[in-house]
């Protein structure tokens, strides 16, 4: 392991105004996002919108690397340029998901337990020859009324994290662990705290075990938010708190950055929160972001498959980066929005 490259990349990653692109939907994922606006997800259309993403002008300035999936990795741009070396000649950083999705665990109904650790080794030393410097692995916690997330489901995510993260940093690679609670369900922002917590605790226990490097690594967590059906929305200062209490209270200050998902935060919601955290600091560990759909629905909306909106698509997705990018330093405000 080459402690010193890990550093560099994974601060490389978290530099001032910058976080994460990601972009690396499996196919029945991209499948679904395309479904929003009727256009069909074959390996051509998909090809284009990464394009249409990984081309925009200027977003090299908020984005520092993006997150491909197996298929992007491989491909290359309208003119030939393979994307790796597109983004890498600006600056940006590819880096790939390994995981291969979460998947019922057995004997527990509603849990999941995401799988990939067989022949990851080998997977890696090719990622890394094909120039990924990061990869990232998502876990997925459900919470439910009754008796999920169970006590295992969780130790059995936080161990596969935690090997993942070592044949990472065993091949150079900085990992991204990614345990995310989902937002699915009516629980309460209290219990969404409370789930949260017992995982990071749970996955920092097991990632010392496996002697991962707290400073070669990064952590996507979810936000302390609220169920999407709960009636009781918290206000952003208190999603904010909640967050910063959850993550001082379990993540060791050696890690260099934590980036957030969205989970299905609209895009205005997923900035405010991100500047309001920022604006909290200073804190251990850079505060940024590793988003999907809060960078991408505008995009996707903008777009529509059409040769003719890409122009109007990547300005919309130029801005919402640079709102991003403020947020990185607390100084978005929602203004900002209709300014636009
Ligand atoms: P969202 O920002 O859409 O949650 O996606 C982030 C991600 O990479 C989930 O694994």
């Amino acid at each position: 392991m080459n402690i010193d490259e890990l550093k560099s990349v994974a601060g490389a990653i978290v530099a001032k105004r910058k976080g994460l692109l990601a972009a690396d939907e499996s196919n029945p994922t991209i499948r679904k996002r395309f479904d929003s606006i009727q256009l069909e997800s074959t390996e051509e259309n998909r090809r284009r919108y990464r394009e249409l993403l990984f081309t925009a002008d200027g977003i090299e300035r908020y984005i520092s690397g993006v997150i491909l999936f197996d298929e992007t990795l491989r491909q290359s741009a309208g003119d030939g340029a393979p994307f790796v070396k597109l983004l890498s000649d600006r600056g940006i950083i590819p880096g790939i998901k390994v995981d291969k999705g979460a998947k019922a665990l057995a004997l527990y109904p509603v849990d999941k337990v995401t799988e990939g650790l067989d022949g990851l080794r080998e997977r890696l030393a090719e990622y890394k020859q094909l120039g990924a410097k990061f990869a990232k692995w998502r876990a997925v916690i459900q919470i439910d009324r009754h008796d999920a997330p169970s006590a295992y489901a969780m130790r059995a995510n936080a161990h596969a994290l935690a090997r993942y993260a070592a044949l990472c940093q065993e091949a150079d690679i900085v990992p991204i662990v990614e345990p995310e609670v989902l937002m699915d369900g009516d629980h309460t922002i209290d219990r969404c705290e409370a789930v949260t917590s017992q995982m990071l605790e749970n996955l920092f226990a097991e990632l010392d075990a496996h002697r991962v490097a707290f400073e070669g690594m990064l952590l996507k967590p979810n936000m302390v938010v609220a169920g999407k059906k709960c009636a009781d929305q918290p206000g952003v200062q208190h999603v904010a708190k909640a967050s910063i209490r959850c993550l001082r209270r379990h993540v060791p200050a050696a890690v260099p950055g934590v980036v957030f998902l969205s989970g299905g935060q609209s895009p205005e919601d997923a900035t405010d929160h991100l500047n309001t955290m920022n604006a909290m600091g200073p804190h251990p560990w850079e505060i940024s972001f590793s988003y999907a759909r809060a960078l991408q629905t505008p995009v996707l909306a903008a777009w529509e498959g059409r040769e003719s909106n890409v122009a109007a698509a990547q300005n919309t997705f130029f801005n919402r980066c640079r709102l991003n990018g403020l947020a990185r330093e607390g100084k978005y405000s929602r203004e900002m929005e209709t300014a636009l």
